[in-house]
C-alpha cells in the first residue's frame, strides 16, 4: 500500500493529532461532569413528547481523573452523507480511544454509509488497516452513503445488528439530518431495550451544523482553505492577464458559509450571499443588475476583469426563481407526457409556460436555453428540479452579458469564464485543525460510549483557542432540535445554521465589499500548510475566529439550557 502513497500522504500518516488535555490520559483517565437538565432549542413540549427517554439529559464535560471504565468496548461506525476532510480521523480517534481501555476493544466499520448498518455489512478495523488512513482525506476507509435511517424497519434492522454484533455504541458521523436520525435511533434503542448507545459527530464542509454548543462541523476548515487557494490562484491569474471575469460557483448546498469564508480569505470583487439576497427579496434581474454595475464600474477604470463568487444554493434564495422552481415541481408531474412529444427546448418551455403563473413564465423565458433544459431534464426521484445541478455561474454570465450589451457605458464583449469548485475540496488531506478536531471528536465519542451516554453528539469547544484550551464533552442531540415542516409533515430536526446577517463574518465582509469591488485587494492564501510554524499550520477559519470573538452588536440571546 505504502508504495501507492505520495510522500505527503506518508508524512501525514506519521502526524500525531493533538487532543484536548482532558483526553490525553486515555479513556480510563477521563471523568465525566454532568450539567443541569436541558431543553430543546425550541418547541420543547413537542420534542419532549417525541424523545421521552432521552429528552432533558445534561450537557457533559470531560476532565482528567481516574474513571471506573475497564471493560473493552465494541463500537460500530458509520460515515453518512457527503465527504468532509477529517472523517478518517474521527474513526482513528474512536479506535485509539477504545483501544486505550483494552486491546480487546473492537471497531466495526459499516460500509457505504447507513445502508451498511442496516444490512450488517461491515469490516473489522485493525491497526494495520487504520494506519493507512490516519490524517488523510476521503471517506474511502469504509465509504459513505446518503441512505436516511428513518423507518421502523430500518431501526429494527439496526437493533438486530447491535444485538448480534454485541455493539456497545453506534457512532454516526454526519450532518444535521444524520445526527437527527441518530437521536431518533437512540430513542428507539432505549424504548426497545437495546443495550447499545447511539452517538453522533458533527460533519459537513457546508459549515451549517453549528450553534451555541457545536462551534463548527469538521471539514469546513479544510474545504474552505482548499477553495480559497483555488480562488486566490484564479484572482492572481485574472490580475495578471487582465482580460477575463471569472464567475466561480462554490459548493455549500443552501447556506453561504463557504462562499463567505472564501471571500474573507481572498477578497474577491463580488461575492453573493444567498441569505442577504433572500432577506432583501432580490429577484434574479436585481442580482444581475448589481453584478453588471460592478462590472461596468470596473470597466470604466479600464479593468475588464474580476472575480465573482457565487454560493451553490443562490437560485433558491431569489424569491422569483424559488417560485418558478416550486411551480415547475408541481406542474411537471402532469406534463411529463406532453413534454416527451418534442425534443425542442423552446416548445417544451411554451408548454410549461401555459401551466405556470405569468410571473414565473416570464422568469423562465428569460433564462438561457441551456438552463431551461437543465430545469426540465435534471429531476430527482420525486420529480423535483435538482437545484444543485443548475449552473448558476453560467446563468449569471449569460444574463450579465445581456444586461451589459444594452449599456452604452460598456463597450465590447463581456469576456467571462465559469468555474464550479465543490468536489475538489471535500477529500483534501485535513488541515491540522481538522485533523486534530476530528480526532478529538472521535476520541470524545468513545468516552461517551464508554459511559453509556446515548442520544448525544460529540462536542469540542473553545476551538478558537489552541488545543490546550479545547474542552471535550457531549451535548444531548435533542437539545439542538426544533420542529420544522418537511415534505408536508412536522418533524424534529437540528436547526440548520444559515449565515447570520448580523453576525461578525458577514458584517466584516459587508464593510469591505465596496472597496474589494473597485480594487484588486486580492489575497492569495496558497496551499494548506501541514508542517512548519504554528501560525501557518494551525490557523483557523475567519468564520470561527469572528464567531468566537465577543460580539460588537446586540443580538437576540440564544436559547439556553434549562437551569
Ligand atoms: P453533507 O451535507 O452530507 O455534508 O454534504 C454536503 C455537500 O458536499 C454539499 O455541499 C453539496 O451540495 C452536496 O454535498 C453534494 O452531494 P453529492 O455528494 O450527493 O453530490
Amino acid at each position: 500500500m505504502s508504495e501507492r502513497r505520495s510522500s505527503l500522504c506518508n508524512a501525514r500518516i506519521e502526524y500525531s493529532p493533538k487532543l484536548p488535555i482532558s483526553l490525553r490520559n486515555g479513556l480510563c483517565g477521563v471523568v465525566i461532569e454532568k450539567g443541569a437538565p436541558t431543553q430543546s432549542a425550541a418547541d420543547q413540549e413537542q420534542i419532549r413528547a417525541l424523545f421521552p427517554a432521552t429528552y432533558g439529559a445534561p450537557v457533559v464535560t470531560f476532565s482528567p481523573g481516574q474513571s471506573d471504565v475497564t471493560e473493552p468496548l465494541t463500537i460500530g461506525v458509520v460515515l453518512s452523507g457527503g465527504q468532509a476532510p477529517g472523517g478518517h480521523n474521527v474513526i482513528s480517534g474512536i479506535f485509539d480511544g477504545v483501544k486505550s481501555i483494552s486491546e480487546k476493544s473492537r471497531v466495526l466499520g459499516y460500509l457505504g454509509g447507513p445502508s451498511g448498518l442496516v444490512e450488517d455489512n461491515y469490516i473489522e478495523i485493525t491497526d494495520d488497516y487504520i494506519n493507512n488512513y490516519r490524517n488523510v482525506g476521503g471517506f474511502d476507509m469504509i465509504g459513505s452513503g446518503r441512505t436516511k435511517l428513518e423507518s421502523e424497519e430500518q431501526f429494527a434492522a439496526c437493533a438486530n445488528v447491535a444485538r448480534t454484533r454485541g455493539l456497545d455504541c453506534i457512532v454516526i458521523i454526519g450532518g444535521d439530518d444524520s445526527n437527527t436520525n441518530a437521536a431518533v435511533l437512540a430513542e428507539y434503542f432505549v424504548r426497545e431495550k437495546v443495550p447499545c448507545a447511539v452517538v453522533g459527530c458533527p460533519k459537513t464542509i457546508d459549515g451549517d451544523l453549528k450553534n451555541e454548543y457545536i462551534e463548527t462541523p469538521f471539514g469546513f476548515d479544510t474545504a474552505c482553505k482548499t477553495y480559497a487557494q483555488m480562488v486566490g490562484n484564479i484572482a492572481r491569474d485574472a490580475n495578471s492577464a487582465r482580460k477575463y471575469w471569472h464567475f466561480i460557483k462554490i459548493m455549500g448546498r443552501s447556506a453561504s458559509h463557504i462562499a463567505l469564508e472564501v471571500a474573507l480569505q481572498t477578497h474577491p470583487n463580488i461575492c453573493l450571499i444567498s441569505e442577504e439576497v433572500e432577506a432583501k427579496r432580490m429577484t434574479l434581474s436585481q442580482v444581475v443588475r448589481d453584478i453588471a454595475d460592478v462590472v461596468e464600474a470596473r470597466a470604466e477604470q479600464g479593468k475588464r476583469f474580476g472575480v465573482a463568487i457565487i454560493p451553490e444554493g443562490l437560485v433558491e434564495f431569489m424569491p422569483d426563481v424559488k417560485k418558478l422552481i416550486a411551480e415547475l415541481n408541481d406542474s411537471m408531474v402532469t406534463l411529463e407526457k406532453d413534454l416527451e412529444k418534442t425534443e425542442r427546448v423552446s416548445e417544451k418551455v411554451d408548454t410549461v409556460c401555459r401551466h405556470i403563473s405569468a410571473e414565473s413564465a416570464s422568469v423562465f423565458r428569460s433564462l438561457p436555453e441551456s438552463i431551461q433544459a437543465q430545469m426540465l431534464a435534471d429531476r430527482d426521484p420525486h420529480g423535483n428540479v435538482q437545484v444543485s445541478l443548475i449552473e448558476t455561474e453560467k446563468l449569471l454570465i449569460d444574463l450579465v452579458g445581456k444586461a451589459l450589451a444594452g449599456q452604452s457605458k460598456y463597450e465590447g464583449k463581456f469576456k467571462a469564464l465559469n468555474h464550479f469548485f465543490g468536489y475538489e475540496g471535500r477529500c483534501a488531506h485535513p488541515s491540522n485543525f481538522d485533523a486534530d478536531y476530528a480526532y478529538s471528536l472521535g476520541y470524545s465519542a468513545a468516552v461517551l460510549a464508554a459511559h453509556k451516554l446515548t442520544g448525544y453528539i460529540s462536542a469540542i469547544s473553545n476551538l478558537a483557542m489552541g488545543v490546550d484550551s479545547w474542552m471535550a464533552g457531549g451535548v444531548p442531540t435533542s437539545m439542538l432540535m426544533n420542529i420544522e415542516r418537511r415534505h408536508g409533515k412536522d418533524k424534529p430536526v437540528i436547526q440548520k445554521a444559515l449565515v447570520k446577517l448580523d453576525g461578525e463574518p458577514f458584517k466584516l465582509f459587508a464593510s469591505h465589499r465596496e472597496e474589494w469591488a473597485a480594487t484588486e485587494s486580492y489575497i492569495y492564501p496558497g496551499a494548506i500548510q501541514y508542517f512548519g510554524p504554528s501560525e501557518l499550520c494551525d490557523c483557523i477559519t475567519k468564520t470561527l475566529e469572528l464567531d468566537s470573538a465577543p460580539s460588537t452588536t446586540t443580538t437576540t440571546p440564544p436559547v439556553k439550557a434549562a437551569g
